[in-house]
């Protein structure tokens, strides 16, 4: 079993974060909520727990408290600002609110280096973002560094590995602070810092031979980075005990259901079912052009379709997916209120309920970057483990209104252009999303001496972190007006191209 450092999620927005820079140390990382008992913390056997920062106040009724007895595990404790007031209000010291919220850049004088601070000079920059402070030290406590507004800055509980820091060691604007979190992880938890890409691999591999045995294994390969790197692993591990099942929708953009036998068929050599349902699907949606009824059309049609084929795969006892570790704990909210839906997302879910799979997910612990890490390694191409996110209901979303075969392909066109584009003038890898939306109205346009009465093509082009806000993008003129002047010449049928300017929110990324 890997060497383990445990974040208790206090409710910090930077929670994932440390996790992250843990693992940049080398180390695995793993963000766990922060009820977790001291027994059920010891069962996990970590090296090292960190308590993460949170918007509440320890004294506030009601705020996410520490089980105490997890100081008393002889487990190295770093707490960070909310966590570090915990570990001090556990320890018989007190917590206040400070006279002035205190946010943004500090000057940290280091009083003691100590492990903590090992070969990092006396004189630090980092960032300060709270509202309490600790006000009386237990006389158990030892000041180890300080701030101008800040007397307990950093400190230990004496002859204990038990730390706590009111700054925040995992942002950038703490420029040396992985080196703070290295020194845990290494000279106080004393990790290997082993814990890699290769390794991880090696590791996975060897658990999916154990866990599958001599059974078989479905996957629902989408083309997409999860379920690629998904089954390049597995395959890895198991060879042609797995089966990997991949439907054509009718809803995939140009040549996508070609590249993806070609890579994982013959390319990977996998045991691979292609699935050509786009008649059926596109019969289910005719007419139909309210955004959610087609969202429910394609996902439910999805799952019958993926359920046929799973039944058809003789002797397959496991279903694997490509759920990864940001999947894994948005579905752990530690306050509820989960957002509300604005749109219903579908992936392979719900199977009917006579298929009984055990689930086998082997990338449940990486974080996105560490997935294409693995894909690369695994040997997948840029264009998969770079690939931009596609949703599952396809160009039923970017299709606005009922669709059809032929104003699909009218899309298909467009976006392949604007995408062909984008990628030789070197910008795709760095946006977020770039694509064609195809609008159901008609505009009178000329061409040669011919009036046309043709379909309109949006641009939508964004930049995100993460899909959930997004900036619209500002591609240069000539690289516009060259995607223009070739879709209206090469795709007969569309006679417009406009560009969309919203950023998210208020509009949505998709257009439906
Ligand atoms: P919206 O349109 O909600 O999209 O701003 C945010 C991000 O999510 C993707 N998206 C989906 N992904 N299934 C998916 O797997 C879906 O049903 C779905 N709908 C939207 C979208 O492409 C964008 O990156």
């Amino acid at each position: 079993m890997e060497e383990t450092i445990v974040v208790l999620d206090y409710g910090s927005q930077y929670c994932q974060l440390i996790a992250r820079r843990i693992r940049e140390c080398h180390v695995y990382s793993q963000v766990i909520p922060c009820n977790t008992t001291a027994a059920e913390i010891a069962a996990m056997a970590p090296k090292g727990i960190i308590l993460s920062g949170g918007p509440a106040s320890v004294y506030d009724a009601g705020s996410p408290q520490l089980d105490p007895a997890i100081l008393e595990l002889g487990i190295p404790v770093l707490g960070i600002c909310y966590g570090m007031q915990l570990l001090v209000k556990y320890s018989g010291g007190a917590v206040s609110s400070a006279p002035e919220r205190e946010y943004g850049r500090a000057q940290l004088h280091i009083q003691k280096a100590g492990e903590l601070f090992d070969g990092m000079a006396p004189e630090q920059t980092v960032w300060m973002s709270h509202g309490d402070k600790v006000t009386m030290e237990p006389t158990s406590i030892e000041t180890l560094a300080i701030t101008q507004n800040c007397e307990f800055a950093a400190c230990q509980l004496k002859g204990k590995k038990l730390y706590g820091i009111q700054f925040h060691p995992e942002v950038v604007h703490s420029p040396n602070g992985i080196q703070i979190l290295r020194n845990f992880c290494l000279k106080i938890c004393s990790c290997q810092g082993s814990w890699n890409m290769a390794s991880f691999i090696e590791d996975s591999v060897k658990r999916i031979r154990e866990t599958v045995g001599n059974e078989r294994v479905i996957l629902g390969l989408s083309g997409g980075v999860d379920s690629s790197v998904a089954a390049a692993l597995i395959h890895k591990a198991i060879g042609r005990q797995l089966t990997c099942i991949f439907v054509n929708n009718g809803l995939l953009r140009k040549n996508e259901a070609e590249r993806v036998q070609e890579l994982f068929g013959r390319n990977f050599n996998m045991d691979l079912r292609y699935i050509d349902a786009s008649d059926r699907f596109l019969v289910k949606l005719a007419g139909v052009d309210e955004p959610e009824a087609k969202r429910h059309i394609i996902g439910a049609e999805f799952i019958e379709v993926f359920a046929d084929a799973a039944r058809s795969v003789d002797g397959a006892t496991f279903l694997a997916q490509g759920t990864t570790y940001p999947d894994v704990i948005e579905s752990m909210p530690i306050n509820g209120n989960p957002a509300a839906m604005i749109k219903s997302h579908h992936n392979v879910g719900g199977l009917p309920k006579d298929l009984k799979f055990k689930l086998l997910e082997p990338l449940n612990k990486l974080f996105k970057d560490e997935v294409r890490e693995v894909g690369r390694a695994l040997g997948l191409p840029d264009e998969v483990i770079l690939r931009q996110p596609f949703p599952g209901p396809g160009l039923g979303v970017r299709h606005l209104g009922a669709v059809t075969k032929r104003t699909l392909d009218l899309l298909r066109e467009a976006d392949d252009i604007f995408v062909e584009e984008v990628k030789k003038a070197g910008l795709y890898y760095k946006l977020w999303q770039a694509f064609c939306v195809f609008l159901p109205v008609r505009t009178v346009g000329v061409m040669g001496d011919q009036r046309t009465y043709d379909y309109v093509v949006a641009l939508r082009v964004v930049e995100s972190q993460d899909g959930m806000t997004a900036d619209w993008v500002n591609l240069p003129d000539d690289l516009l007006r060259r995607v223009s002047n070739r879709i209206v010449n090469e795709v007969r049928g569309l006679n417009r191209v406009v560009l969309d300017i919203t950023s998210k929110p208020p509009s949505t990324i998709e257009w439906e």
